[in-house]
């Protein structure tokens, strides 16, 4: 069943009103009379005349769903309508954007500019206490603006939380990162309705010729997406380089053999990110059987998030159930408490369980604790958590466990804890890599729904 179409209109029309209000309480707290947000400017390459992707401030995109209007600005100002100031040059070496057009035009006051100067000569009649976000050269202070410190902090720790347009946004993003997925699916695999993502069925194989390039290739063909639109490069990994966090070579030929793949790819609607994962593998070394436990461990993990739960507390909840898939699995020889006690699931589990999801991959505000920009850093032993709050309802965020044979931190790893591994196991798994699940979620209540199997679902798979 095709899930009915959102109404975007009315949810971008309720997303502005909230907007307009998180803006107002945070300019009033702050003793400011507005904020300009500018879209960002290209930059240029050192000592080159070519430009990297023009990638948008954020929180120009968090008001418009616009994404490729460079030096254009927003001017908020509690009490009158917002002014976009929009950038369409006379370019004859660049298409200029279109006209503005579209839901979101009916709620701006638009004015626009045909250069630089002319954008600029716009904003020199604002009077009274400004901050800029993403000023141009010359930083927030310059031109008269006030220090944006006080500000953003209260508006990225209120952006954690999104509105219906945006979680509308993530999903549809969602479905388009699972058609992508699928793709890759079916052009891995030789038959693919043998598998499940993140499964390995007996008698599995994988279709000779496939490579991390062409993998990739075939992704963006199936999302319509090319790299610089995706939130972030994506991770095509076979074999052992599934062990690399954040892989990004794309070796070009296929490897000899192939033992297993993990895609980290994302996509993007209206600016929104999706970050999804999913891993696949041959029946060897007991490697589909972890790939099961791993499933099972992600969606238990998935059906314990809800308003009110602490992360720091899921991300350890994370290492004690890896620490039953080492002790069941016979990766260490200590029961699944011993193993969480002693810490060795980190070797295995260097990375966070997830992080807030929305504009950015890694979105703002993950480690605030305060609207005043307080932070509650990760826990000493989890460095690199990315969320140590407290979920909310609306909260987007991602539950991304994993499970890797990585040889470096194995060798690092102290003699005592070493006498734990079953070395031959963990020999015979490190060219398969590592595992990991990537689901994109929104915090109710009383559960959460998962955007990612949804996506998944409704294109007729798990
Ligand atoms: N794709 C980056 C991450 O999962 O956080
Ligand atoms: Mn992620
Ligand atoms: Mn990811």
């Amino acid at each position: 069943m095709t899930p009915a179409e959102p109404d975007f209109p009315a949810l971008y029309a309720h997303h502005v009103a909230t907007m307009a209000a998180r803006f107002e309480t945070a300019l009033a707290e702050t003793d400011l009379d507005g904020v300009v947000i500018f879209s960002g400017e290209p930059r240029y390459y050192p000592r080159d005349d070519t430009t990297a992707p023009f990638r948008v401030d954020p929180w120009f995109t968090a008001w418009l769903p616009l994404t490729d209007v460079p030096g254009s600005a927003l001017v908020v100002n509690p009490g009158r309508r917002p002014l976009v100031i929009y950038r369409q040059d006379d370019d004859f070496w660049h298409a200029p954007p279109d006209d503005p057009e579209g839901f979101w035009t009916g709620h701006f006051d638009i004015e626009i500019a045909k250069s630089g100067t002319a954008a600029r000569s716009l904003l020199a009649g604002l009077s009274g206490r400004y901050a800029a976000i993403g000023a141009p050269d010359g930083g927030p202070a310059s031109d008269g603006f006030v220090d944006h410190a006080a500000l953003l902090a209260r508006l990225d720790f209120s952006r954690a939380a999104k509105t219906d347009y945006e979680i509308a946004c993530i999903a549809r993003a969602n479905s388009i990162a699972a058609a992508g997925h699928l793709a890759v699916g079916a052009a891995f695999s030789v038959d693919a309705s043998e598998y499940s993502l993140n499964r390995a069925g007996p008698g599995a194989a994988f279709r000779a010729g496939a490579s991390e390039y062409s993998l990739h290739q075939t992704y963006l063909g199936a999302t319509g997406q090319c790299e610089s639109e995706l939130p972030y490069a994506s991770i095509v990994a076979m074999n052992a380089h599934a062990a690399i966090l954040h892989y990004q070579r794309l070796d070009r030929a296929a490897p000899a053999e192939t033992r297993s793949l993990l895609i980290d790819a994302g996509a993007r609607f209206k600016g929104y990110a999706a970050d999804v994962s999913r891993t696949w593998g041959a029946p060897d070394a007991g490697f589909a059987e972890l790939l099961e436990s791993m499933e099972a461990l992600q969606q238990t993990l998935c059906a314990e998030v809800r308003a009110g739960v602490d992360f720091t507390d899921l991300n350890e909840r994370t290492h004690e159930l890896v620490a039953g898939v080492l002790s069941e699995h016979g990766l260490v020889n200590r029961s699944a408490d011993e193993a969480h006690a002693s810490g060795i699931t980190r070797t295995f589990l260097p990375h966070g369980l997830g992080h807030l999801l929305g504009l950015q991959v890694h979105d703002v505000g993950g480690r605030q604790s305060t609207p005043t920009g307080e932070l509650r850093p990760a826990p000493e032993p989890h460095p690199f958590l990315r969320l140590t709050r407290v979920l909310e309802p609306g909260f987007s965020l991602t539950i991304e466990p994993g499970l890797y044979f990585i040889e470096s931190l194995l060798r690092r790893l102290d003699p005592e804890l070493r006498r734990m591994l079953n070395f031959n196991l963990v020999e015979r798994l490190l060219p398969f890599g590592g595992i990991r699940i990537e689901d994109n979620l929104v915090v109710e209540p009383s559960g959460a729904r998962n955007l990612t199997r949804e996506a998944f679902a409704a294109l007729g798979q798990e």
